[in-house]
């Protein structure tokens, strides 16, 4: 395996992580990864950007959102790279936001089961639709013409 050099192009970025330059301007212009720009005004990466978007993407793929794993690499300094205990103490603060959307998925499961067969697409009694109607607890269907 080749080394990696000290400082990364976009491409160079993009090609070694799997992530599309556009993804990675995009997590620049939010906060998650930083560059310097060279002379010709050229993005830079430190090579410990590559452990940043590996962090990122893993944290994207359980569904946490960038604001949170902004903050949370708000606490390295900038270009040190996310530990394997970092991500440790990262994954396990996560564990019961990733246990609500199961617990909300969950539920939503449960609406559109009751819904499959019915057709209203009600917007005042369909439970996926108006997820804070009473009425919906009840079930599928028009409750109140019943
Ligand atoms: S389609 Fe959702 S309650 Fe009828």
């Amino acid at each position: 395996m080749t080394e990696i050099p000290s400082e990364l192009t976009i491409g160079q970025l993009s090609e070694r992580s799997g992530v599309p330059t556009s993804a990675l301007r995009f997590y620049e212009r939010e906060g998650l990864i930083n560059s310097r720009r060279t002379t010709g005004n050229q993005r830079r990466y430190h090579r410990t950007t590559l452990r940043r978007v590996a962090f990122v993407r893993a944290s994207q793929s359980v569904g946490i959102p960038l604001a949170l794993i902004r903050e949370v690499l708000g606490f390295l300094p900038e270009d040190t790279p996310p530990t394997k205990e970092f991500w440790a103490r990262a994954s396990h603060c996560w564990t019961e936001a990733i246990n609500d959307r199961i617990t909300k998925l969950e539920r939503m499961r449960d609406r559109f089961t009751a819904c499959v067969g019915c057709g209203c697409l009600s917007f005042t009694e369909c439970a996926l639709i108006n997820p804070q109607d009473k009425l919906a607890e009840r079930g599928p269907g028009a409750h109140l013409l019943a």
